[in-house]
């Protein structure tokens, strides 16, 4: 099995943390959500949580210095030697220079920088029937992936709540944020030769085949 070191970014809702649970299954790589790290802090009031709070709640981005820090941190964990999918890292030009030296001289270069797009109309759809497992962080869908007990999450039998930023005002402001902050990162791997961009659109299988081969060439 080969070793895996990739970033996934695009707009919110895009499909990122699906497909990436799928790769962590596939490559045995560890799956880093940035997203997630937070959301759990917050709910444990932890230092972290407490000055992420604001910004989650919001939709803004979280201060850079911040997420390197927390970043450089888990990559140094014993788990992300068996490779890493960084879901939600990058997000700003800062970070990616940031993760760039963070990786320099380690041996460990990323692989691919793997863009997922998907248009607005089914970003919006996505975002406001997702619901998310308070306990695993497990992923379901009120239509497209519905848990086999309403409320209750089919991985963990955890509570599945709905993120205070899917609401659909909150999901316009995200996206501006994406727009204006992380799109330019398209152009900053793609002077790399990293960029590797897939289309979001169709069922979780169709788009985890396009992701596998984006990664496999
Ligand atoms: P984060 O959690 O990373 O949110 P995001 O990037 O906005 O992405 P989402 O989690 O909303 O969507 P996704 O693309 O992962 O889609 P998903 O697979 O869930 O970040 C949240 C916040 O944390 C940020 O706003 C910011 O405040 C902060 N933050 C995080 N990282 C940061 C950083 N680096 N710097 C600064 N701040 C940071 O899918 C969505 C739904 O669609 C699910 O219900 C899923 O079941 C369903 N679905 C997925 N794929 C399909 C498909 N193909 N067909 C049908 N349904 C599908």
């Amino acid at each position: 099995m080969s070793v895996l070191r990739v970033v996934f970014f695009g707009p919110p809702g895009a499909g990122k943390g699906t497909q990436a649970r799928l790769l962590e299954q596939k490559f045995g790589a560890c799956q880093v959500s940035t997203g997630e790290i937070l959301r759990r802090a917050a709910r444990e009031q932890s230092a972290l949580g407490k000055q992420a709070a604001d910004y989650l709640d919001r939709g803004d981005l979280v201060p850079d210095q911040v997420m390197v820090r927390l970043v450089a941190e888990r990559l140094r964990e014993p788990d992300c030697r068996s490779g890493f999918i960084l879901d939600g890292f990058p997000r700003t030009l800062t970070q990616a220079d940031e993760l760039e030296q963070m990786l320099d001289g380690t041996g460990l270069a990323l692989e691919s920088a793997l863009c997922l797009q998907a248009s607005n109309d089914v970003i919006i759809k996505r975002l406001s029937g997702r619901r998310t497992c308070k306990q695993c962080g497990s992923l379901h869908h009120l239509v497209f992936n519905p848990p086999a007990r309403p409320g209750i999450c089919d991985r963990c039998g955890g509570e599945l709540y709905q993120r205070e930023d899917d609401r659909e005002e909150m999901i316009a402001a995200r996206l501006r944020v994406y727009e204006n902050q992380t799109a330019p990162l398209k152009e900053y791997y793609s002077k790399r030769g990293l960029l590797k961009e897939i289309d979001g659109v169709g069922s979780v299988e169709e788009v985890g085949k396009r992701v596998l081969k984006a990664v496999e060439t």
